[in-house]
């Protein structure tokens, strides 16, 4: 048995399953979840088993790794890669049955000689191009590739399928995009090419374009219980996500005492300043930068207006202050009332679910409680003792078998 550490982040799986009903009472389309950057977070192997038990009819991933990954652990249902394919990675796809987004008349002709030698059918979506010029083959293009996919015997056009670029906020644009797709699902039927997968939804679009629906969304934030836009009235979605760590030294600061790297900030005030053990080597802190002097400059104006990130403890937030290093950073106590006698005690941390390290031990509860950690690439089953949170290692099997106990009759356990 092996404490879990200070930090771990904790994974509600009712809450994901909660808003998986929530998503299915709003279409009649078919919710493939997008699971991929280790399912926004939440762990790729227990959130695809669990998926798969909640019946989601495909699963959506970026890169083969991940659709291996997943095969790997014991998911059967279909598995999309949403990233076009490099021909050496074709080989694994074709392998472990996973469905391939082809957007080149060289991985077609990959997939069909693969798919020939290992006398397997391979599933292809094709991806078009409806505006936002990333990945895709023009919509004028759509039909010669389907025709070249119908003549080779070991490929199935599964699917048809777009991206939108700006869901979130500009109807306009994107009801262009839809209308592109739409054309070409025209040109299909007028072509006798019936029966597929067509999509083109993510979460944006998913509340903000109903008719955009068509016959399957691709469904990453909302599932995860964020959106970037309204949802309809009634509708909620649950968080699902949850970083904690423990404060491991506070100390009393005077006034005008910088604090950490660089002296970024200074104390305003004789304070408490409480140690934390993650940093951005833990992908706290972690944003996206390119050298650019507007950036730059834009990203200053920025910091003076945005609100540090925080840290909560009995509900209230305290702000992480200075430079977040690498593997530590600290936090301004000194509104806490006990705040000198807070070592050990668990704070949440507001951080970026994607950039967060995979190393970090998931929890995953059910009904509240600890049900099942997934931590150093292995299961484990949690033991609670004197209130901490120590792991057993278990097999995959048991793993599989505590989130299907959870499916089945919703316990614990
Ligand atoms: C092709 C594609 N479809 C759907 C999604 C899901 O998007 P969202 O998280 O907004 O639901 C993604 C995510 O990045 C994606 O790349």
């Amino acid at each position: 048995m092996e404490w879990i550490g200070p930090t771990w982040v904790e994974v509600d799986l009712d809450a994901i399953g909660n808003n998986l009903t929530t998503l299915r009472a709003l279409t009649k389309a078919h919710i493939c979840p997008v699971v991929k950057a280790d399912a926004y977070g939440h762990g790729l192997t227990v959130t695809g088993l669990f998926l798969q038990q909640q019946g989601v009819r495909l699963l959506a991933v970026s890169d083969v790794d991940e659709g291996v990954t997943l095969r790997q652990c014991g998911v059967t249902v279909p598995v999309l890669i949403l990233t076009p394919l490099l021909p050496q990675q074709a080989p694994q796809a074709v392998l472990h049955n996973l469905t391939v987004t082809v957007t080149s008349k060289e991985l077609i002709c990959t997939l069909a000689g693969l798919g020939q030698a290992c006398r397997r059918i391979v599933k292809v979506h094709l991806k078009i191009n409806t505006g936002m010029n990333r990945v895709g083959i023009p919509p004028e293009s759509a039909l010669e590739y389907a025709r070249l996919i119908a003549e080779c015997p070991y490929l199935m056009l599964e699917g048809v399928y777009t991206h939108f670029a700006e869901a979130d906020h500009n109807n306009g644009f994107t009801r262009k995009q839809l209308q592109r797709l739409l054309d070409v699902k025209s040109a299909f039927t007028s072509s006798g090419l019936e029966n597929l997968l067509w999509h083109a939804a993510g979460s944006s679009a998913f509340f903000t374009l109903p008719e955009s629906h068509l016959d399957l969304v691709r469904i990453g934030s909302a599932l995860f219980g964020q959106t970037r836009v309204g949802l309809p009235s009634g509708a909620a979605l649950e968080n699902t996500w949850n970083l904690y760590t423990r404060i491991v030294q506070v100390q009393r600061v005077a006034k005008g005492a910088p604090i950490g790297y660089n002296q970024r900030y200074t104390a305003r005030r004789d304070s408490v300043i409480g140690v934390i053990p993650v940093g951005y080597g833990d992908g706290f802190g972690v944003f996206p930068d390119n050298f650019d002097l507007w950036r730059h400059l834009r990203s200053a104006l920025v910091k003076l207006v945005r609100k540090p990130h925080q840290v909560s403890i009995d509900g209230c937030d305290y702000p992480i202050v200075g430079k977040i290093a690498m593997g530590l950073s600290c936090v301004d106590l000194t509104e806490h009332p006990r705040a000198l006698e807070l070592i050990g005690v668990p704070v949440r941390v507001q951080a970026r679910r994607t950039t967060i390290s995979r190393r970090i031990p998931k929890v995953y509860t059910i009904n509240g409680k600890p049900a099942l950690i997934y931590r150093h690439c292995c299961y484990w089953r949690p033991v609670v003792k004197n209130s901490e949170l120590y792991a057993i290692a278990v097999s995959v099997k048991t793993a599989k078998e505590i989130i299907e106990r959870r499916n089945r009759d919703g316990q614990d356990s």
